[in-house]
């Protein structure tokens, strides 16, 4: 492959009539309407001694296994095997860290799988799973993350982020504040549970589908528990019914056991977790503890935090190490703090491997500092927003991992445009009065920011690989990376193919994802598709584009000239727009793009093409936590106001204003979806989603309480904010990233920390004001309850405590 230097900073370069841009509507959204769209486990009924694989799930947090005697299974009809340790040709594990046997003799949490039964029906696989004689002797178990810190069960490594000195960052403080605060992690619960169907050719080449979002790892790991090279097991992901990281990992073993089944009994098998064993089995957000001291100066300018940031592993480490990084490397979020230190660690506790969620650790590590700056503003005597405002960045400040926060300006300037639409003041002043004159609801608004890093901070995964077709016809297939889970990515790589190339949108196809087609792919995860995949097929369509345009400028022979009308200028003077191929200043007199592409051919000109991205300038050290993981940040800002019972602790949003950073939008429509689901997921998060696990000593202790719908609250039309206006920020072209877009897939969840911030001011209301607020996270009616009672008995019982150097 030839590089052109020229297209990499062109990159970002969008020509004037453009696929994108365009309010494309989502490529599968008639097929998801109408019910046509085919997911993984759809796949399966059309094959012909199709096997049904069932867990067998261990019922204890912690214990050996000490017999496992699979014989009777074998008894109930319809039973074609029992997959168990034994049958593992290569590596009995399902992870990356080689810490998580796919068939364990010691279980490490409850409901964990312990061998799976291949049957004719699913029915006769659960029966059979039931039947098989399974013994264990209980060992101790760690549930909650204080019992994992109080016995030092932690894995994984423990990085610190530092920069200056704490100690002299908290002489220069005038206040300083210490706390701890633990708070909560959240299912996915995406609407397709894991799912895989795994078949073998004649020549034992396994072909597996999975709804994975990363099937370059999903071969990797079916390889290594079969034992056999990559080249001998191709990943198709057609396409999600979510992901939510939830998909980044976890899918790998039930690929594994799919592939496993169909080589041992040559016939196709499908793994399909139903939602009570997806809830059970697979990983979750991340919970952690936080314990923090922190300083401000007598302006209420962070001086100094120092912090310990505890997350809960789980059973395995899984991607818990790149989750506690990405945390740390967010706990500033928007703020500039002169001297820092903070030290991560990973819990090991007998729980779900928690893992990958949208935002990776960012959301984590910006509530902690949220909560920070929430806590402490009354008792700076500053209004929270004046607080946060305060610290933001400035430009030519660089973030405590030592990258220059580019593009600081931005943070001021959608803070203030959305202070203004939202009319913030004014409303301020209105819910005064309202609290004033209401004795049992409160309201509260908030304003907070977000600063998210884009891109991997391990930076080999920042590269993406995609295989461009052009047919005789001048039809487009495109093939890339990146897969499907819903957010449209594959929407905007064909506008993005659409735009390389010329031509409309309506002559591009997109292949489903398959690792024979673009192979060594990353996870599409940190917001990254579209960034990585859209410049790998603009360099694809690049290249034969550029081919076409010596065809198209006659420069090939003299003989195509007359051959093709050639339009008789230099290659690089030929343009390509809709269809049509004309030379620069010249659209009048304009070829078809068929037509170029019919002539190129009988020149025998390749009119496909690989293409390939990295993203320039990252590096990552990440034993000293420092480089410059990130390309760019992305930036946005949500005004929340809620209203508070005070009887019952229930509350609403009123409305919701949010401005967001997407750069020049691929496509406005997509993005605006991104947005509003991404904070409603957040909200979620931070209010409804309270995941409970047994804690108690008896016999169900470790058992995931809360798993299934009725218990585990989800987001729902019902909770959405009453007004929720949505806006993408103008002007904000994005340099060095591909058309002067912006990621903006998990960004927009962390703007949901306003809810939580407008429910503190809500909750404090109801008492006199001048003090700490805490609430817990997630702030559920019951917790607002509590808080809100906790100010009210506070505000009865006390006067307001002076703050000393408070204004
Ligand atoms: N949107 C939908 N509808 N479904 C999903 O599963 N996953 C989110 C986000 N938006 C998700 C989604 C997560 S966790 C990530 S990392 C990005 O999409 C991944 O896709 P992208 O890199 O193409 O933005
Ligand atoms: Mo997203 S959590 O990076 O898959």
């Amino acid at each position: 492959m030839t590089r052109d230097p020229i297209q990499v900073t062109h990159l970002s370069e969008r020509p004037a009539r453009s696929a994108v841009g365009e309010q494309a509507i989502h490529e599968s959204a008639a097929l998801h309407v109408t019910g046509h769209a085919l997911y993984t486990d759809d796949l399966g009924v059309r094959l012909a001694g199709l096997l049904h694989a069932w867990p067998l799930q261990a019922p204890h947090a912690h214990a050996r296994l000490t017999r496992l005697d699979v014989t009777p299974a074998l008894a109930v009809p319809g039973v074609v095997r029992v997959l168990t340790a034994a049958d593992v040709p290569g590596e009995n594990d399902s992870g990356v860290k080689h810490d998580e046997p796919l068939f364990p003799t010691e279980v490490m949490f409850h409901g964990q799988a312990v061998c799976w039964v291949l049957a004719e029906s699913t029915e006769a696989a659960r029966l059979g799973a039931q039947a098989i004689l399974a013994e264990y002797e209980p060992l101790p178990a760690l549930v909650t993350l204080r019992e994992a810190i109080a016995a030092e069960s932690f894995q994984g490594n423990q990085p610190t982020l530092r920069r200056g000195d704490v100690t002299l960052g908290f002489e220069q403080a005038t206040h300083i504040f210490e706390g701890e605060f633990e708070f909560g992690g959240q299912e996915h619960f995406y609407l397709e549970t894991n799912a895989a169907l795994a078949q073998v050719d004649e020549n034992g080449q396994v072909f597996i589908q999975s709804s994975t979002q990363h099937p370059t790892e999903t071969q990797e790991i079916a390889a290594h528990v079969l034992g056999v090279p990559s080249h001998l097991v191709t990943v198709q992901c057609l396409r999600m019914g979510g992901g939510f990281g939830g998909k980044e990992m976890q899918p790998h073993g039930y690929a594994a056991v799919a592939a496993l089944g169909a080589v041992l009994t040559g016939r196709p098998v499908r793994v399909r977790l139903n939602r009570t064993q997806d809830l059970t089995m697979t990983g979750k957000r991340h919970p952690f503890h936080a314990s923090w001291k922190v300083g401000f100066d007598a302006e209420g300018k962070l001086t100094a935090l120092q912090a310990t940031l505890t997350s809960d592993g789980g059973w395995s480490l899984d991607l818990s190490e790149p989750v506690l990084a990405r945390a740390l490397c967010h706990i500033d979020n928007a703020y500039y703090i002169p001297h820092v230190e903070v030290l991560g660690r990973v819990a090991k506790t007998n729980k779900t491997s928690q893992t990958a969620f949208r935002g990776f650790g960012g959301p984590q590590g910006m509530l902690v500092i949220e909560d920070i700056l929430g806590r402490c503003a009354p008792l700076l005597g500053l209004d929270a927003h004046e607080l946060r405002q305060r610290n933001f960045y400035q430009p030519g400040e660089a973030t405590p991992y030592g990258q220059e926060v580019r593009h600081a300006e931005r943070l001021a300037r959608v803070w203030d445009e959305l202070l203004a639409s939202s009319e913030f003041a004014a409303r301020q002043q209105d819910i005064a009065s309202f609290n004033a004159a209401h004795p049992h609801a409160r309201r509260g608004l908030a304003i907070t920011p977000v600063k998210f890093g884009i891109s991997f901070n391990f930076t080999s995964y920042n590269q993406a690989g995609a295989l461009v077709h052009v047919y005789k016809d001048g039809s487009v297939l495109i093939n890339h990376g990146g897969t499907e889970m819903g957010q449209g990515l594959h929407t905007k790589m064909i506008q993005v193919a659409a735009t390389a190339l010329g031509v409309p949108t309506s002559c591009v196809r997109l292949a489903p994802t398959r690792t024979d087609k673009v192979p060594n792919t990353s996870a599409t995860a940190a917001s990254s598709g579209a960034d990585l995949n859209g410049g790998a097929i603009k360099d694809a369509c690049e290249q034969i584009r550029a081919r076409l345009a010596a065809v198209a400028a006659g420069a090939l022979l003299p003989l195509a000239r007359q051959k093709v009308g050639a339009l008789g200028v230099h290659p690089d003077d030929v343009r390509f727009e809709h269809g049509r191929v004309f030379a620069v200043g010249h659209p009048g007199l304009a070829l078809d793009f068929r037509q170029v592409v019919h002539d190129a051919y009988h020149l025998r000109t390749p009119l496909w093409a690989a293409g390939f991205y990295r993203t320039p300038g990252l590096h990552w050290d990440r034993e000293a936590m420092q480089g410059t993981p990130f390309k760019y940040f992305s930036y946005g800002a949500g005004v929340t106001e809620v209203e508070v019972d005070g009887f019952t602790g229930a509350y609403k949003l009123r409305r919701v204003d949010l401005l967001h950073d997407v750069g020049e939008s691929l496509n406005p429509l997509l993005d605006l979806g991104q947005i509003e689901g991404g904070f409603v997921q957040g909200a979620g998060w931070l209010t409804l989603e309270d995941l409970r696990w047994d804690e108690s000593q008896g016999p169900g202790r470790g058992r995931v309480t809360t798993a299934s719908a009725s218990t585990y609250k989800l987001p729902s039309f019902s909770e959405m904010p009453e007004v929720f206006r949505v806006s993408l920020l103008q002007g904000a072209a994005e340099s060095g990233v591909v058309y002067g877009s912006k990621a903006v897939g998990e960004p927009p969840l962390m703007l949901a920390l306003s809810v939580r911030e407008a429910l503190r001011q809500a909750c404090a209301a109801f008492g006199d004001g001048g003090r700490e607020q805490p609430l817990a996270s997630p702030a559920t009616p019951e917790a607002v309850y509590w808080a809100l009672t906790a100010a009210r008995e506070a505000g009865a019982a006390a006067p307001v405590p002076s703050v000393a150097g408070a204004d």
